[in-house]
């Protein structure tokens, strides 16, 4: 279970604290204030060498006994001139990582010290990426392990402290939000680290009623005879070698006051509970790690969770398309045709190309809302870590500036995504000489463009639609501090949620 640390904001210390965050410029900009009383001492670790210069090195000292708090931990924030928000969120997982490591819980962070060294990055805003960088390392999944002491000891409560009024007000209001994205979040990394005997579409389709019902957003889950009913040839073709049935779940938030210029926003998640890679059996190595191939669903529902926290002034109508990929009596092979909902007609070349199909449908059943913009997101290929490796998610859009927009956000929030181009002249390759069209080609080129652009064929005249290409950023992200190492990283929450908030 992971318990999130809780955020308040004082003008003095409580009695007594484990340990208090303090941190310092590596370029000999005075920002300790004298009350602190941590003057003496930094300079000390700053002559000794001991404290690193980079953003982020960390410093513990424990004194014992003293009040109101314990130890220290001095945090360097490297140079004031060169300092960004991503700096100070990384800044903030390493002061999580060292002070559960010394087993404090509850800590003060002296707010002011982070005063605005460059006049465009204002002490808020870097306190509240601090905040994030607190706040989103703190998880574990270990619900399955029967050593439940193992569970490693996190920070209960961390209280900033300022004298400040106006900052107080502000920085209250915003570590609200860091909370419920810390919430958010913890519950996209659950649902991706779930292991998928138990991670089944039941099972998220009715963790997705019971969670959207506490949150006051509507749920509805279509069953697999509703999908045929409705025609879902795609979903359902995917589906037909499990036993287990599959869900497709809608969600609808609207805002409490609905304005009359307030846009419909589709998101759309792949939702595959495992991927076998079904009659294209994938190969046995890593196959594990397909347990997550249902994040781009669990990501679109902790940032419709998180939009409605946040109070977004948009609708949002929010399509997970659950099931899972396995071989069997009934499954698909290569050479079956599928009609689509949209009535489009696709062969089948490969039955480990099932995202696409899966969304296909869900993407035409999402416009039924007409939507103003569609964006989706899904583990789609593994072609995206060829291309980009760890540090960006691909993303696609039939329009730039919507494409640039989401870029823009997830620069800011350090969810970096990257552009690959959305031509129709790709298309082409994904022509079929007995459908409409196949699910891939065969010569593997362009594998994420191809993905994409299968789902293109899906959006409807007029529509906006970007798509994220998850497979590679959604799991496995050792390299940043504020990260679990391990499992389901919960990365694009905060830049979808926020793009629902900012679009219009
Ligand atoms: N779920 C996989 C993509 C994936 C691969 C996610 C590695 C995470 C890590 C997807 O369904 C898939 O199997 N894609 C194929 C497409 C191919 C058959 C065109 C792939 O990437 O190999
Ligand atoms: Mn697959
Ligand atoms: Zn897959």
């Amino acid at each position: 279970m992971t318990t999130l640390p809780m955020f308040d904001v004082r003008p003095v210390p409580a009695k007594s604290v484990d340990a208090d965050v303090v941190a310092t410029f590596s370029d000999g900009k005075k920002t300790i204030s004298p009350k602190g009383g941590y003057e003496g001492l930094i300079d000390r670790l700053k002559k000794a060498e001991t404290l690193g210069t980079k953003a982020g090195a960390v410093q513990f000292v424990r004194f014992g006994g003293r009040k109101p708090a314990e130890s220290v931990l001095v945090v360097s924030l490297g140079n004031a001139s060169e300092l960004t928000h991503e700096k100070a969120r990384i800044a903030g997982g390493k002061v999580y990582a060292k002070l559960s490591a010394e087993k404090a819980k509850s800590v003060t962070v002296q707010a002011d010290l982070f005063a605005g060294p460059k006049g465009d990055l204002d002490t808020l805003a870097l306190l509240g990426a601090f905040a994030e960088g607190l706040i989103l390392p703190a998880y574990s999944f270990a619900k399955y392990k029967s050593a439940k002491a193992d569970a490693p000891a996190g920070l209960g409560r961390i209280t900033f402290v300022t004298k400040d009024k106006k900052l107080t007000a502000e920085l209250t209001h915003n570590l609200k939000y860091i909370h419920a994205m810390g919430e958010a979040v913890t519950i996209v990394r659950d649902w991706s680290n779930e292991p998928s005997n138990f991670g089944t579409p039941e099972y998220y389709a009715g963790e997705a009623k019971r969670i959207a019902k506490s949150y006051g957003i509507k749920c509805t889950v279509l069953s697999e005879k509703e999908c045929a009913r409705q025609g879902m040839g795609l979903f359902l073709g995917v589906g037909a070698g499990s036993d287990r049935e599959g869900q497709m779940i809608v969600l609808e938030y609207t805002p409490k006051k609905v304005a009359k210029d307030a846009k419909t926003i589709a998101f759309v998640g792949k939702g595959i509970t495992f991927d076998t890679g079904g009659i294209s059996l994938k190969p046995g190595l890593k196959m594990e790690e397909m347990k997550h191939d249902m994040t781009g669903a669990a990501t679109m529902f902790g940032a419709t969770l998180l939009a409605s926290r946040m109070g977004v002034k948009n609708k949002i109508v929010t399509v997970l398309a659950f099931t899972e990929n396995m071989p069997g009596g009934d499954a698909i092979t290569p050479s079956h045709v599928l009609k689509s909902r949209s009535g489009k007609t696709v062969e089948i070349w490969n039955t480990d190309a099932e995202g696409r199909l899966v969304l296909g449908d869900a993407l035409d059943l999402a416009q039924d809302y007409k939507p103003d913009v569609v964006v989706d997101a899904a583990t789609l290929t593994g072609a995206v870590g060829i291309a980009l490796g760890k540090l960006c998610a691909g993303l696609m859009a039939n329009d730039d500036a919507l494409a640039a927009q989401i870029k823009q956000i997830g620069d800011d929030l350090g969810e970096r995504l990257w552009q690959l181009p959305a031509y129709d002249e790709y298309f082409e390759d994904l022509k079929s000489d007995v459908a409409d069209m196949k699910n891939v080609a065969n010569d593997g080129m362009g594998g994420t463009i191809r993905g994409g652009m299968f789902l293109k064929q899906f959006i409807k005249k007029g529509v906006k639609w970007a798509h994220l290409d998850i497979a590679y950023t959604s799991s496995g992200i050792s390299h940043l501090a504020y990260m679990p190492k391990t499992g389901a990283s919960g990365q694009h929450v905060r830049t979808l949620a926020k793009f629902a908030n900012d679009f219009s």
